[in-house]
């Protein structure tokens, strides 16, 4: 049972509708969704993530409309936003209506909310019959799922998998707070691109992340934003360039394109320095590192623009103290 195929979709709205969790697709990394509404099915989720419960869930709409029936208080911008990068990997934070439980948003009044843009999300919301809280299906501080089968790494067996394939933007969703007439801000790079936004935005915007900045460390800057997170088991060190490791050690290489000598297994994140391609290929690459039993991973940061921001925001945490 644990893979079910797109054509079971029907059985794993049944499992939701029942207070079951069941890990979905989206365009970004799977999720390891419940009713955003059924308290103990969401409490599952924190439960087999192993997720502290200071650290808030996305709630995941069909459509705009059914996102922002969620929102107290839906801003100009939210609402601009939303029509320019909604169906998509864009989270806006707002104040959330009192239907949504302190238990979703952590006791914050706020709440995050996206509408994501795979076919099989959206059809699986609308059968279940309501909105879906959802983190990524990885265990707390792990490497985000890219492909079902890494939702079964993580999880085990005994979470049904909607079987969507392989996620198409591989990073996940950038995560934007618009509050009253406050200007926007940005809580955690991800697929949106910050130019992207402040095109639409007509300004640029602030980039809260905490990988960003110096901070207390495991502090989260935005709930949920520690430092260390989509961290490998094995070391990750971030080096500048690559140097012939010693004869007999076993290093793993990660770069956007290099193919350097002396290393026990190379990942390139994309043939020809695309970044989009790098983005869909960097957490599968992570895990195959991670299971080649290596005395460490060397990773140099790829270009700091567009896309690069958010992979290399992710390889900053997955290198954080190790
Ligand atoms: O692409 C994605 O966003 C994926 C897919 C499954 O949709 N989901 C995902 O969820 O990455 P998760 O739980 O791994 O990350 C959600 C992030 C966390 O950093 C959390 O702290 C932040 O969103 N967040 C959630 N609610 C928030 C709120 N009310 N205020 C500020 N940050 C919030
Ligand atoms: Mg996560």
């Amino acid at each position: 049972m644990p893979l079910l195929k797109p054509t079971q979709l029907e059985e794993a709205a049944e499992l939701l509708r029942g207070g079951q969790v069941v890990a979905m697709p989206t365009e970004t990394v799977y999720g390891l969704a419940a009713l955003a509404m059924n308290l103990p099915a969401v409490a599952k989720v924190f439960k087999l993530k192993g997720r502290p419960r200071f650290d808030p869930l996305i709630v995941h709409a069909a459509s705009m409309r059914q996102a922002f029936e969620l929102a107290a208080d839906v801003p100009p911008l939210a609402y601009r936003l939303a029509e320019s990068f909604w169906p998509g990997p864009l989270t806006l934070v707002l104040e959330k209506v009192a239907a949504i439980d302190d238990l979703v948003t952590a006791g914050l009044t706020t709440v995050a909310l996206r509408v994501p843009d795979h076919t099989l999300a959206q059809e699986l919301i609308a059968a279940a019959g309501g909105v879906l809280a959802a983190p990524s299906a990885n265990r707390f501080g792990g490497i985000s799922p890219t492909r079902p089968q890494h939702v079964l790494q993580e999880l085990g067996n005994s979470v049904p998998v909607l079987d969507g394939g392989p996620c198409r933007r591989g990073v996940e969703s950038t995560v934007v707070a618009v509050c009253g007439e406050q200007h926007p801000v940005v809580l955690r790079l991800g697929a949106i691109t910050v130019e992207q936004l402040s095109d639409v935005l007509g300004r640029p915007l602030e980039v809260r992340n905490s990988s960003d900045q110096p901070q207390t460390p495991g502090v989260p800057g935005a709930p949920g934003m520690l430092s260390r997170h989509y961290a490998p088991r094995t070391p990750l060190v971030l080096v500048e360039r690559f140097e012939q490791p010693a004869t007999g050690q076993r290093v793993g290489a990660l770069s956007l394109d290099q193919s350097p000598v002396g290393y026990t297994v190379i990942e390139r994140l994309a043939t020809a320095g695309d970044l989009v391609e790098a983005a869909a290929n960097l957490f599968a690459a992570m895990r195959r590192l991670d299971e080649a039993d290596l005395t460490r991973i060397e990773a140099i940061l790829v270009p700091e623009q567009g896309l690069g921001r958010a992979i290399n925001d992710r390889l900053r945490r997955a290198a954080y103290d190790s």
